[in-house]
Order: C-alpha cells, then structure tokens, then sequence
C-alpha cells in the first residue's frame, strides 16, 4: 500500500525523522485555517496524490499568507496529476532550502537484500540524474539483519559524497529512516528531497512510503491509512471475502487455487489470447479451501468486472477434492441464479477428477464447458471471451 506525502510525513515524526509542521485540508478554508494554524511566513500547499512529479505538474505551490494559501488551495483541488485527482493539499511550513539531497530504501529483490539509494543532487530532476548520471547515485545494498546503523549510515553518505560536516548530521537522519522501514514493514522509504535549510538543519521534505500489506496483522494502525476513495471497488471487495484478487486490463477472468497454478493460467491464457486479441483479466487465487461460498464470492466479484467476458475456473483438487470444487461451482452458480451471465470454462484436475467432473456433466449448466487439460482450456475460454 502506498501512502499519501502527509501520512508518510507523520510517520517520519512518530519515529524521530525531522520534519516540518504539515496539516491536511480537503477545501480552501480548512486550507486558510491550517495555514493560519501552522503560523509561518510562508508555507507551501502541496497536491496530496500518490504519484510523483507534482511540483513540476503545478501541484505544489508557495504562499505567504492565509489568504493566499487558500487562493492556491482552490487551484490545486480537484486537479488531475498523471491521472490521479486531488481531494486533499497539505499546507506544510515553508522551508529556507540550501541544497536538496535524495534518499531512499528499498526492497533489492534481484539480490535478496535491502538497496540505500543516495545522492546529494537532489530535487525534482531525479529520474533524469538517475538516466544521465547513473555514477551521482550512490547505491548501498544494506544487510536487513542489520539494517542502518551508524557504520552503514556513514557509509551511505560516504559513497554519496557528502562534506565531511554536512555527512555527519545526515547520517543520524537516515539511521531514524531505517527505523520507519523496519518497524512500520515499509518495502519503500524515499526523501525527495531531504533539505539541509540556510541554518544548516536537516528536513525530510517530501516523503514516500509503501508498506507490506503482508505484514498488516502486526499493524492494527495501518487499516486507518487506507483511502476507500481511490481504492479499485472490485479489490475492496474482494478484499472483503478475504479473497487474494489483482484487477489486471483484459477480458478473461480467471480463479484458481495457489498461486502458482493461478500465475501459470495467467501465462497459458495471455498465449492462448493473442490469437483472439484477449488478455487475464485478473489474478484471482481462492486458497486451498473452494467451498461453495468461496468460489461463489470469487465468481461474484469476477462478474462484477464489466470487462470480462469469460471466465476460466483452472483447479488442480488436492486436499480439497475436485468433487468438493465442483459442487463448489454448483452452489455458486445456483447462488448467482440469473446473475450469471457470461460463460464458464472449467478445468478440473488432480484427486477425485472423475467424480468432479461428473458432477458437472450432470449439473449441464448451458454456460459451463469443461476442458481436460489446461492449454485446451486457456484456447477454449480465449475463443469464448472473443465471442468465438
Ligand atoms: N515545505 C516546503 N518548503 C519549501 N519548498 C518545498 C516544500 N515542499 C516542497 N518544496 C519544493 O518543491 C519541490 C517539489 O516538492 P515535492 O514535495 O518534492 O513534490 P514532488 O516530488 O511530487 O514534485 C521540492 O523539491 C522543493 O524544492
Ligand atoms: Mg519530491
């Protein structure tokens, strides 16, 4: 999940990350008052989106008094940044910068570690330095047994080249970030920028956070981080029946048990699709338990997507049976009555196939076709999704 600037900002202060006063209003008004409230001479209104490049997309603009902050915060609501529409600004002290740095920590999958990205360019050109002057970026893989401490953080600074004076009040900083990445389960933690001020102080700016959803059951606060407003309404649901869904942008639907017999029917229906035109319209794993409530929440959610015009069932029974799976897909499909509407291709393999399989031969619902193996069934449910 990834969090908004103002949520990622107070995450930074619960764990000693300096940063500046920020308060978040969703109208103009709130905008004056928490500009009035925060009480410096210049604060800035910053667009609260979860995509970078809203300084240069005119999202985050500078005001020296109330009025004005109020002013900008009308122009900036409701603006459309890469596709994503602004419901909150956040009226943040303004801050004296002398230099911009970058910082960030992330998950190195490639190399089973932890990646500290560092640089003492900074700012909003980033992604061009990062192209053009690959060498400016310094990159420290850090142990996660170990993590920032300070002789890893005065080695971040040291490969980012940083003055010896201005190293040492950076170093501590990064240390505190490396304690938001541990203790809140974050796979990303970025400082774009991290500000040294004309006083010489250090502040975190801007600040970009994604955390694990995996690791929610050891947060009971990160729930409340949640916005409903910009959540997919398929995923909520699913998320709802505790279902393991991703909405993906073509037209077959597809459910399956694991995950990685439901990653290898995604494989086997892109290839059998590009015949057809069609595409996986999401990865959707039921777990090891099909009952019939399962696989009839699983069905209603892929219905509910207007994309889809197949659906293919791929389930390999093991300890739950196919017979169990089947009478699953019965019971679904005489839950959703009418409602179901679009064609079912199902494959059915592994203990109890026949009996499964059976089950289904004699239910004859007019929208289920069965298929024996699982490429006869990518090929059938594609051709099905094309109107073939
Ligand atoms: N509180 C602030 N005070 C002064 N300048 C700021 C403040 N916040 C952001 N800026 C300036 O605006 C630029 C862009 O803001 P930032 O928050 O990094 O948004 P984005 O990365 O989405 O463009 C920063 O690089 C910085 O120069
Ligand atoms: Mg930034």
């Amino acid at each position: 999940m990834d969090l908004y600037e103002y949520q990622a900002r107070d995450l930074f202060e619960k764990h000693g990350v300096p940063v500046l006063g920020g308060v978040v209003a969703e109208d103009p008004a709130a905008a004056k008052a928490a500009a009035q409230q925060l009480g410096t001479p210049v604060v800035v209104v910053k667009a609260q989106v979860k995509t970078g490049g809203r300084g240069k997309a005119g999202g985050v603009k500078i005001a020296k008094s109330p009025e004005e902050a109020e002013a900008k915060a009308a122009e900036i609501l409701g603006m459309d940044i890469k596709g994503h529409t602004v419901h909150q600004v956040m009226i943040a002290a303004g801050a004296d910068i002398a230099e911009e740095f970058y910082f960030s920590l992330l998950l190195d999958r490639a190399n089973r570690t932890y990646l500290a990205m560092c640089s003492v360019e900074g700012g909003v050109e980033i992604e061009q330095l990062a192209v053009e002057r690959p060498e400016a970026l310094a990159r420290v893989a850090v142990d996660p047994t170990v993590g920032i401490d300070e002789a890893k953080a005065a080695e971040i600074v040291e490969a980012a080249r940083f003055d010896a004076e201005t190293g040492a009040k950076v170093a501590p900083v990064l240390q505190k970030l490396w304690d938001v990445y541990r203790e809140e389960d974050a796979t990303l933690v970025e400082v774009n920028p991290l500000v040294k001020t004309g006083e010489g102080e250090i502040i975190a700016l801007d600040g970009k956070v994604t955390l694990d959803e995996n690791a929610g059951f050891r947060h009971e606060d990160h729930a409340a981080l949640v916005d409903s407003r910009t959540e997919d309404p398929l995923e909520a649901k699913a998320k709802e029946f505790d279902l393991n869904y991703v909405k993906l942008d073509g037209e077959v639907g597809i459910i399956g048990n694991g995950a990685g017999l439901v990653m290898s029917t995604l494989d086997v229906v892109a290839y059998a699709g590009e015949e057809h035109g069609v595409k996986p319209a999401n990865f959707l794993d039921i777990g090891g338990g099909a009952s019939a409530e399962v696989m009839a929440n699983g069905l209603d959610v892929i219905l509910g997507d207007e994309q889809v015009s197949a659906v293919f069932v791929n389930v390999f029974g093991g300890i739950t049976a196919c017979d169990a799976v089947a009478n699953g897909i019965v019971g679904a499909l005489q839950k959703l009555g009418d409602q179901a509407t679009k064609p079912l291709v199902v494959r059915l393999d592994g203990n109890k196939v026949e009996e499964g399989r059976k089950i289904l031969a004699d239910f004859a619902h007019p929208l289920v076709t069965q298929a024996d193996t699982m490429d006869g069934g990518a090929a059938k449910v594609a051709a099905a999704a094309a109107g073939k």
